[in-house]
């Protein structure tokens, strides 16, 4: 059970963590067009290093979340169970 408990943390950490990373991108995304009118801005170069960084992690944490659903996803695969 203990373990159980421990997986159903990290799932819905991973989760949530996915959500604001989305939210994350597609305002960085947003940031990134509006700041990219002025190259040398401080801004535009903060802005891409948070795009990148948090793409990087969204990656990894898609590939958990598969990781804990994969019963489910595997099932949804699977069209004998349809
Ligand atoms: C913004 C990105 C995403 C968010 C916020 C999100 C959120 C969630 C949440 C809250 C659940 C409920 C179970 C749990 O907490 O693990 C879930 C289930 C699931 N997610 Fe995601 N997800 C995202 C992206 C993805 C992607 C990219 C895939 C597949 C490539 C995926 C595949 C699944 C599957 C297979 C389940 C199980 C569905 C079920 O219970 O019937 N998710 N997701």
């Amino acid at each position: 059970m203990g373990t159980n408990r421990k997986i159903s943390n990290k799932r819905a950490i991973v989760s949530i963590g996915l959500f604001i990373l989305f939210i994350l991108l597609i305002m960085s995304a947003i940031i990134i067009q509006v700041e990219e009118n002025n190259p040398q801005s401080f801004g535009l170069h903060v802005w891409t290093a948070v795009h990148v960084v948090c793409g990087t992690v969204f990656m990894i944490f898609v590939i958990f979340h598969l990781v804990y659903n994969w019963k489910i996803f595997r099932n949804y695969l699977n069209r004998k169970n349809r």
